[in-house]
């Protein structure tokens, strides 16, 4: 009796080690993601999928990017950080159709196209970065402006490495992560990892997609009809709700003037907090929502939509608004 008591607790004992074990959190601090990219959804499932709750990231990286992320210093005049157009008040954007230094853009290239800042929340989740998706990592594009005569202008790394060695906080959480002397690549390193963790779960949307019927009004859930049936998910599905294709602007007829110049192709934008992030499109043209909607049926799916149809999808639209650090994003 007494030994068969004993084998019962021991084989007990070996399921609870083992589904301990196996339910134990990945060891790998990067996020992956490829882990992200699901296979094409089969019928009953959503093609949209809600933001993952938990990223698996560094936090001693994240904390320091956030600092480095910040900082003006980064700038070779002092005036520009990354979040001067990646405002995280702003909905991740800088709120204007073109940033802050497009004019000087503008006067040394005359032909040439000037982005729209676009958000930097939920960027781990592309496919590529960048309105053309010309950079293929989160890593390579952190290290654009950085150098961008018309954004934050370094000459060389030497004057970043310098700066940052000269303060002893930074000089140190570089030394605690990687407990070597500072490089290019821990800057990028730690600034791309900050960037990762600007994820915005929890929209009204994702609840409803997670099993909180009650989340979306009637109204809303007609809007999100809409944007399946009128064939807006065709470009705009994911986790991103876009990010993960390259599409033209204008499948039926150009959206915007057209020269020789004109990029033809883009990264197909995400639509998470897009209430938040105008003026809309990769030339920020256009400045409302409901004009942005009518221009996509037009020119994308040839469609003129019906005042009540625009509302709704605004309506299912306006559910895309997730929370950072546990605050739902607003205007600032
Ligand atoms: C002067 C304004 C400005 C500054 C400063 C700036 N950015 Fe950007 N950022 C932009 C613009 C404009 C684009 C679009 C570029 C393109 O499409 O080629 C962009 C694109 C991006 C993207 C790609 C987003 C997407 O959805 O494709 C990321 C990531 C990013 N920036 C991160 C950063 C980081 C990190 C810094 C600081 C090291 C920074 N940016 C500094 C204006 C700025
Ligand atoms: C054929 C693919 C395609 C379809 C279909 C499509 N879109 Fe788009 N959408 C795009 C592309 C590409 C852009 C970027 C265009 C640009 O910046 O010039 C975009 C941009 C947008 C933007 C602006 C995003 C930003 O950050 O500036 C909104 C809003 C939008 N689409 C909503 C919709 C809605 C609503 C529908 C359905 C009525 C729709 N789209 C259908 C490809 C598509």
């Amino acid at each position: 009796m007494k030994r068969s008591v004993k084998i019962l607790s021991f084989l007990a004992l070996s399921v609870i080690l083992f589904w301990s074990l196996s339910n134990s959190p990945q060891k790998n601090t990067h996020y992956d993601r490829h882990q992200l990219s699901k296979p094409f959804p089969t019928s009953h499932q959503e093609l949209i999928t809600p933001i993952p709750e938990t990223l698996n990231l560094n936090i001693q990286k994240v904390h320091l990017g956030e600092l480095l992320f910040h900082d003006k210093n980064l700038s070779h005049n002092n005036t520009l950080s990354c979040a001067s157009c990646h405002n995280l008040q702003k909905g991740g954007g800088d709120g204007l159709a073109q940033p802050v230094t497009a004019s000087l853009q503008k006067i040394n290239l005359p032909h040439h196209t000037v982005f729209n800042s676009p958000t930097i929340f939920n960027v781990g989740f592309n496919f590529v970065q960048g309105w053309e998706g010309k950079t293929k990592t989160l890593e390579q594009q952190t290290a654009i402006p950085l150098f961008n005569p018309f954004e934050m202008g370094n000459k060389n790394w030497s004057s970043i490495l310098n700066y940052l060695n000269q303060i002893p906080h930074y000089k140190q959480q570089f030394q605690n992560i990687y407990a070597s002397t500072m490089s290019s690549e821990q800057v990028i390193d730690v600034i791309s990892e900050f960037s990762r963790s600007l994820t915005t779960p929890n929209s009204p949307f994702d609840l409803y997609l997670k099993g909180q019927l009650n989340s979306l009004t009637h109204y809303e859930l007609e809007g999100y009809q809409l944007f399946k049936n009128r064939g807006c998910i065709s470009c705009h599905h994911g986790v991103n709700i876009g990010g993960n294709l390259f599409q033209k602007a204008g499948i039926f007829a150009p959206i915007h003037p057209q020269n020789e110049y004109s990029p033809q192709l883009f990264k197909v934008p995400t639509l998470r907090n897009i209430a938040l992030t105008a003026p809309y499109f990769h030339d920020g043209s256009v400045d409302s929502l409901k004009e942005a909607i009518n221009l996509m049926a037009k020119h994308q799916l040839k469609l003129e939509l019906p005042a009540d149809e625009n509302k709704k999808i605004l309506a299912f639209l306006q559910t895309l608004t997730g929370q950072y650090q546990n605050q739902p994003l607003s205007h600032e």
